[in-house]
């Protein structure tokens, strides 16, 4: 099992791209079930959870390619059996992407629930409840949820909680469908806003999305479209946060700073001195570090996918910080290998008090979930000595080619076979 190796100390200097977002990229290219026309995606990341949907797609039928530019071809014009077996679900939630979709266009669909996973429970009933809503038959059969439905119709439906992936799954779900479908209490990320833009460009009718009210106008078919991916907003925040720990400084570029408001927000009341530009944002070197408290919560607040990134961040920053986790119940696994290296943080329930500055030690450790292992990552560049972080495949999921990015960064990286 690979593992990466970083030998702490050194500040980070120069400029380096994001990707595309994997967390718009995996909702796009499940939109390609909606159509038996081309969907051709500019900017897509070449990380596990884009390969793993990619097989996905392949095995309901579809033909995909990649080129090394993310340049992604998928075309479904024939649909296997519309299943999605425990494998591929098990190794990635995300793949409940698949449901609405495939309800929408073929009237039935066989989808492996989701377990719960490293950073809590992680239930998919909004989703289910929205598609009964629309007439789905939904059944829950050996581990598979089985939804069926001649053709969908258009409902009214209010998510009790705003769900990301379940804005998504519906609002899919509803541009194939008979009338008008009005979600309300929707979650407001932008990588919803890119989905819209792309079913938009498929010929869906929808307005709304980016607000709380998403209303889609069913049609009888969509075509093929051609679309580019958003830059990635957590990569983005992860390589700023890498500047900021470093004490270097670290240009982002091809990037969209209007996506990074919470976390510009609070860095700059911890003292990291940012500028941005169009499609670019600097974190320089700072003087000295304050903590500084954040709340986790939905777009446009402080991202959950930040929050390991900015606890790593906490340990190098004068007083205490009170981190808040509230979308997640546990989303604290980086903690205790954190303290490992030195850190000083108490858990309480939901909540993290982060004292510092404490002087980090490297340390063998290993990576519980995607946006944990990065937060390790960082910890180890600011860190005295080696780190070795094990269970690497974690950050393979969503950060691509993270290792080259930060050695053009100055940083002593290496991954090992
Ligand atoms: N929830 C329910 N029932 C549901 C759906 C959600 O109770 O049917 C709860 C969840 O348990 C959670 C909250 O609602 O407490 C919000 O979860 P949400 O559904 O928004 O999360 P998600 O759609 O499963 C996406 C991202 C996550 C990101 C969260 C929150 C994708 C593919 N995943 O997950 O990304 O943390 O939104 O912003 O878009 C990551 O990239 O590392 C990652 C975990």
């Amino acid at each position: 099992m690979d593992k990466i190796r970083i030998r702490g100390g050194r500040p980070l200097e120069g400029s380096i791209a994001v990707s595309g977002a994997k967390n718009a990229a995996l909702p796009d290219l499940a939109a390609a079930l909606l159509t038996d026309q081309p969907l051709v995606l500019r900017n897509v990341p070449q990380v596990r959870d884009v390969i793993t949907m990619t097989r996905l797609l392949e095995h309901l039928g579809a033909r995909t390619s990649v080129d090394r530019e993310g340049m992604c071809h998928v075309q479904v014009s024939r649909m296997s059996e519309p299943e999605a077996p425990y494998d591929l679900v098990r190794t990635m939630r995300a793949s409940v992407l698949v449901l609405g979709p495939l309800v929408a266009r073929t009237g039935w669909a066989r989808v492996s629930l989701p377990g719960g996973c490293a950073i809590g429970e992680r239930p998919i009933d909004l989703h289910l409840d929205a598609l009964s809503r629309m007439g789905a038959d939904v059944e829950l059969v050996h581990g598979y949820v089985t939804a069926r439905s001649r053709r969908l119709r258009g409902a009214d439906i209010t998510f009790a909680t705003r769900t990301v992936t379940g804005t998504e799954n519906l609002m899919m779900a509803a541009t194939l469908a008979e009338g008008r479908t009005v979600l309300r209490h929707c979650a407001m990320e932008p990588e919803i806003v890119d989905l819209a833009a792309l079913l938009t460009a498929m010929g869906a009718h929808i307005t709304g999305a980016g607000t709380e009210t998403i209303q889609i106008e069913g049609v009888d078919s969509l075509h093929g479209a051609t679309h580019g991916v958003i830059p990635d907003r957590v990569e983005a925040g992860t390589f700023l946060i890498a500047g900021a720990i470093s004490r270097g400084r670290v240009e982002v570029t091809e990037c969209d700073p209007g996506h990074l408001a919470a976390l510009v927000d609070v860095l700059e009341r911890c003292g990291v001195p940012l500028t941005t530009g169009p499609g670019r944002m600097e974190a320089g070197p700072w003087e000295s570090l304050g903590a500084h408290d954040i709340v986790t919560s939905t777009y446009p607040g402080f991202a959950t996918d930040l929050q390991a990134q900015y606890m790593a961040l906490m340990t190098q920053a004068s007083g205490a910080a009170v981190i808040t986790e509230n979308i997640f119940e546990n989303r604290f696994m980086h903690a205790g290998e954190l303290r490992r290296m030195g850190a000083d943080i108490t858990l309480e329930g939901r909540t993290a008090i982060v004292r510092g500055p404490t002087k980090l030690s490297g340390a063998p450790l290993m990576a519980t979930d995607l946006r944990a292992s990065a937060s390790l990552i960082l910890a180890a560049l600011a860190a005295d000595g080696e780190s070795t972080i094990n269970r690497v495949y974690h950050i393979d999921r969503g950060y691509e080619r993270i290792e080259e990015k930060l050695r053009a960064l100055g940083a002593e990286i290496e991954r090992m076979h």
